[in-house]
């Protein structure tokens, strides 16, 4: 028997985490200790919680009652705000993913991708917070969008829905969305944004790939078709079926090509 802590508790501690901070660090120690071989990985799936630690602020609010985006500073500030959200939810959502699917899909491949994306999303929150801090605002001084939760909690109990609405439905949106808020933000003259979001943009390419790696390893176990299954999946989470334009080239690059998504 061994005495070392198990990844799974310590990802649902990173998931309670309500401090940013917090959040992040252990993001970091957690990626390092799973490097070194200092966690095991536990047998028995343990309980996750139904939603994750937060701050007080930002204020959620709901998408129809989200202020208007402003032009200019405040705009961008906005948008960033937006993102670092976002970074904030994919914490959770990576960290989510190895507490709660991580001891019954003994899968190695698995948990060391996540671990990489937990501690990289933790580096992408870090990066926007921090900007957001060099323009005079900060994650928290305004509204976020409620909600982004909702993925994870439609798809508490199915790891292959969970692949392919977070990986390769909502980030792969990211990598679709990405590329345009960095050209706005570099005509705008930020050109500091605009490097932050495309590097964000190299690493997230990353992310679907692992997502697409992970969802055809597990399609291939349980003898499913990979095309068939992300479309049926698809159909249930997202009725009126995904938006395009799609960003064909980050896409492929990550592994998911069109045949998979086109009129899914
Ligand atoms: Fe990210
Ligand atoms: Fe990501």
């Amino acid at each position: 028997m061994t005495d070392r802590p198990g990844i799974a508790a310590a990802a649902r501690a990173i998931v309670l985490a309500a401090a940013p901070s917090e959040k992040i660090e252990r993001s970091f120690e957690t990626a390092k200790a799973w490097g070194a071989g200092d966690l095991i990985l536990e047998p028995r799936a343990i309980a996750m919680p139904d939603t994750p630690g937060r701050p007080a602020t930002p204020e959620l609010r709901l998408p129809t009652e989200m202020p208007r985006r402003s032009s200019g500073a405040a705009g961008r500030i906005a948008m960033l705000h937006a993102v670092a959200h976002i970074e904030f939810n994919a914490i959770n959502l990576a960290w989510d993913l190895i507490g709660r699917f991580g001891p019954e899909a003994n899968d190695r491949d698995l948990i060391d991708d996540w671990v990489r994306v937990g501690a990289e999303e933790a580096r992408h929150f870090q990066m926007i917070q921090t900007r957001l801090q060099a323009l005079g605002s900060d994650y928290g001084a305004l509204p976020a969008h409620d909600g982004l939760w909702e993925a994870a909690s439609a798809t508490a109990d199915n790891l292959l829905a969970r692949l392919a609405v977070v990986p390769l439905v909502l980030e792969a949106r990211g990598l679709d969305m990405g590329p345009q808020m960095a050209t706005k933000l570099q005509s705008a003259g930020d050109e500091e944004s605009a490097a932050l979001l495309r590097r964000i943009h190299e690493d997230e390419i990353g992310h679907v790939a692992a997502g697409m790696r992970a969802f055809q390893r597990l399609c291939a176990k349980s003898g499913q078709a990979p095309e068939t299954t992300y479309r049926q999946i698809v159909q249930l989470h997202f009725k009126q079926g995904l938006k395009p334009p799609f960003n064909e080239a980050a896409r492929s690059a990550a592994g998911l090509l069109p045949h998979f998504y086109l009129n899914a």
